[in-house]
């Protein structure tokens, strides 16, 4: 913990979820849980609920669920001391310095140090393109067409004539080598110590969605090589997690995100107007881009050049796309070659008309697969239809499929008996027509015995949270040791003790985590749903199985241990009269 246990927990409940959330989202009452639509994923009906009581959320579509601490860290993408600052803030708490621990304090204090020289760099850089000496810079993106409003908005910069500037900089301003080296600022030379690798380039400050700067990407004056030069990933620089121009498109409300190839198009696009423009960090768009698109859109429009390079480019991003459930269209952008210089050309109404237009993916990949073949050659011909035939095996849905299906047949003029023919073979020759079994989906049907003891303890516990006053009638036969799974067994600690107290807080137990995997796997404890029972005599039924489930499990766990470990007997011999007296007792529910 990077503050004291109380602390964190006083922040907590001094900010009501159902309040915070409500900052993000629009959120309806029913019942005793609010509802809305989740800003984790997609989705137009709401399946995302916030429960007052509990102090909690969860995502009936997605999966995610957390406390208010968890909420923040996933939508603003703080991490968790970051998270305790803000809503710390918000509720007008003072947090004391001295509850870091010194370890935590180095790796916050990196962190933030890190982000401190991004910035003071950024201002650097800031004030030499409007310095006299920056002046061949500032003419460089004149003569591109950028405004001062716009350069202004984008923080542009210019890295002089010298790797020497940046250096001297940001030692007087109290950074120490070691720092500006680990941000990617500069590297050691045997000629002339440390020196920054951006000169005579105009730079492009990359930021989070918090306007955070983490990293650089600058721009050679003229042809040299490489073009464009980007910061090296750092702690705060994560390359695959971090869009260009997201910060202003994330608030955008478009209803689509447009992703570009360079930053030149994001700063031309929202330059026209088009704020929701983002593009990848110099490197190909990553499936985890993907996932951060998709807490806003479920549309993405490419708008990648027009040459091979840029549709071999949107052919990636479009099965990335695909594969993280958002639909992808293209954007057509000849006879030019990108964004900026069609933006330069044809200008804003033009460019609306193309994404009016913009060509489903499905029929971009088809249309360039044609371009491989030669269809006046009856057999290239069949190869292309044989190739399609292929791709359509890809919808695992068959409704999908088939209107695909029925589509391109039409486009391409090809019989639509054919084409089924056609899918059907493949399909069968490779066992593609089955929908691919997604592990993303959950529920599996055979589970091994481990699975079962791990869902009983999971169940047991969800209960409990659900129905407080039922601990007191298993207290006597089950303890925070039965559970065998380690992090459940953290969590039942916390909670029966505090049900000793006459305490019950689910919402806190989470942060008493501070990896971000461990605290939703624990938030999801709290919402597993408990099984659907008519009778009360079903769910005392239902209820004595699953406690004696865990109890016959935690016995099982400790009889194996016993050769190694003496202190398990205890548990075993505990274990089995419990069993035995679990087995005739009758557990009401009443
Ligand atoms: P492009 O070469 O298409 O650049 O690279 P551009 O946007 O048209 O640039 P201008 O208009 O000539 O200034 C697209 C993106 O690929 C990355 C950069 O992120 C760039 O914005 N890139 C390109 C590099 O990282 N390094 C390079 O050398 C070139
Ligand atoms: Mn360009």
């Amino acid at each position: 913990m990077f503050y004291a246990e109380e602390l964190v927990e006083e922040i907590r409940t001094k900010n009501d979820i159902v309040d915070v959330v409500s900052g993000y989202v629009r959120l309806q009452k029913k019942g005793s849980n609010h509802w809305g639509c989740c800003p984790f994923h997609n989705e137009k009906t709401p399946s995302f609920s916030v429960s007052g009581p509990k102090q909690m959320y969860h995502c009936f579509g997605c999966g995610v669920s957390g406390n208010v601490y968890t909420f923040v860290m996933q939508y603003e993408n703080y991490s968790f001391p970051e998270a305790v600052k803000m809503l710390a803030d918000r509720a007008g708490v003072n947090l004391p310095e001295v509850e870091y621990s010194e370890e935590a304090k180095k790796k916050a204090g990196k962190r933030a140090r890190l982000l401190e020289v991004n910035k003071e760099a950024a201002k650097f850089f800031y004030y030499q393109l409007r310095d006299p000496h920056g002046e061949i810079g500032y003419n460089y993106l004149k003569r591109r067409e950028l405004s001062d409003e716009t350069m202004h908005k984008f923080g542009l910069g210019y890295a002089g004539k010298s790797g020497t500037g940046l250096v001297q900089y940001l030692r007087q301003k109290g950074f120490e080598d070691a720092l500006i080296k680990e941000a990617g600022l500069a590297n050691y030379s045997e000629k002339s110590g440390l020196i920054s690798q951006f000169w005579n380039r105009v730079m492009f400050p990359i930021q989070d969605i918090n306007h955070r700067v983490i990293g650089f990407g600058g721009r050679v004056m003229g042809d040299g090589e490489p073009k464009y030069l980007n910061s090296p990933e750092t702690p705060v620089f994560d390359k695959r997690r971090n869009l260009y121009g997201l910060n202003f498109a994330r608030t955008a409300r478009s209803g689509n995100i447009i992703l570009c190839e360079g930053y030149m198009d994001v700063i031309a696009m929202h330059q026209a107007g088009f704020s929701q423009a983002v593009a990848s960090l110099g490197t190909a768009f990553t499936a985890e881009q993907a996932n951060l698109l998709r807490r806003y859109t479920d549309s993405v429009l490419l708008a990648y050049d027009s040459d091979g390079a840029g549709v071999k480019a949107a052919l990636r991003s479009i099965g990335i796309l695909r594969e993280a459930g958002l639909t992808g269209k293209v954007i057509n952008m000849r006879p030019y070659k990108d964004p900026d210089e069609f933006m330069k050309n044809l200008g804003k109404e033009a460019f609306e008309e193309r994404i009016r237009q913009a060509e489903n993916s499905f029929f971009f990949e088809v249309r360039v697969l044609q371009e491989q073949f030669d269809v006046k050659d009856p057999e290239q011909k069949t190869k292309f239809h044989r190739e399609i035939a292929r791709k359509l095996c890809e919808f695992q849905e068959e409704v999908e499929r088939d209107n695909y299906l029925q589509a391109i047949a039409e486009k391409y003029f090809i019989g639509i008996e054919n084409l089924r023919k056609l899918v059907l073979q493949y399909a069968s020759q490779t066992g593609l027509a089955k929908p691919i079994e997604r592990p993303k989906s959950g529920i599996q049907s055979k589970n091994s015995p481990q699975e079962s003891a791990k869902k009983a303890q999971r169940l047991l516990l969800t209960w409990i949270t659900d129905e407080p006053a039922v601990y007191q009638k298993i207290k006597s036969f089950i303890s925070a040791a039965d559970f065998t799974e380690e992090l459940y067994k953290l969590v039942a600690e916390r909670l029966f003790a505090d049900l000793e107290q006459g305490q019950f807080n689910p919402a806190g137990i989470i942060s008493m985590f501070e990896d971000e995997d461990k605290q939703s796997e624990a938030a999801a404890l709290f919402h597993t749903n408990l099984p659907q029972l008519e009778t009360p005599q079903e769910r005392e039924k239902a209820f004595h199985d699953i406690v004696y489930a865990v109890k016959k499990n935690s016995f099982e766990f400790y009889s194996s241990k016993l050769g190694a470990d003496v202190s398990a007997l205890n548990q075993v011999v505990e274990g089995k009269k419990a069993l035995e007296t679990l087995a005739k007792t009758h557990i009401s529910l009443e």
